[in-house]
């Protein structure tokens, strides 16, 4: 029978030739493996640029709390987003957010109901939030994205947006964006 939790024991032999190559040297082996971790270095800071990929171009919302719906592709998968035009009364300019809710990750929704919203969560909203159905995590468009209430610590991710024009331009999306754990 096997032993259990046997712990396998490093391989100590000399290393081989490649196959019609050149024997191994430790050198050579040394080089091999520096290469390695530089290459692990580099796709893991490629991986963090990657989250900002080329900028997104469409129409802006025009009216207040008007939204857009947009999906923005980032490193290796695309990040569904909202852009809410706020009224001067709350600071003007867009609201942009990542609809993956920072909690468990549902996609959360617009409700511009915030009435029904607010008797849900027990409490008075003066204005539409980001609303997830899973947990009723309610997010304040008009204060960058506030938990009004909800399980989640922490706001909804931002995307970076600039207007031109009739336009919206979304450059990029903070960073750790999807990430739940
Ligand atoms: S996943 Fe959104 S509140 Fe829990």
């Amino acid at each position: 029978m096997d032993e259990p939790h046997a712990n396998p024991q490093p391989n100590l032999r000399p290393m081989t030739p490649c196959p019609g190559g050149a024997p191994v040297t430790r050198k050579r082996f040394l080089q091999l493996l520096s290469s390695l971790f530089a290459a692990a270095g580099l796709a893991a800071v490629t991986g963090r640029r990657a989250v900002a990929q080329e900028p997104l171009r469409m129409p802006a919302p025009k009216r207040a709390w008007d939204k857009v719906e947009f999906s923005y592709p980032g490193a290796g998968k695309d990040f569904p987003g909202f852009a809410v035009r706020l009224p001067d009364t709350a600071g003007g300019g867009l609201s942009a957010v990542c609809r993956i809710c920072p909690h468990q990750a549902c996609i959360f929704g617009y409700e511009t109901d915030y009435e029904t919203v607010g008797g849900i969560i027990g409490k008075d909203l003066a204005n539409p939030v980001f609303f997830c159905r899973c947990h009723f995590g309610t997010y304040d468009p008009a204060r960058d994205g506030t938990v009004l209430y909800g399980p989640s610590s922490r706001p909804p991710w931002r995307f970076t947006v600039r207007e031109e024009g009739d336009d919206m331009i979304v450059t990029g999306i903070e960073a750790g964006a999807g990430n739940v754990g």
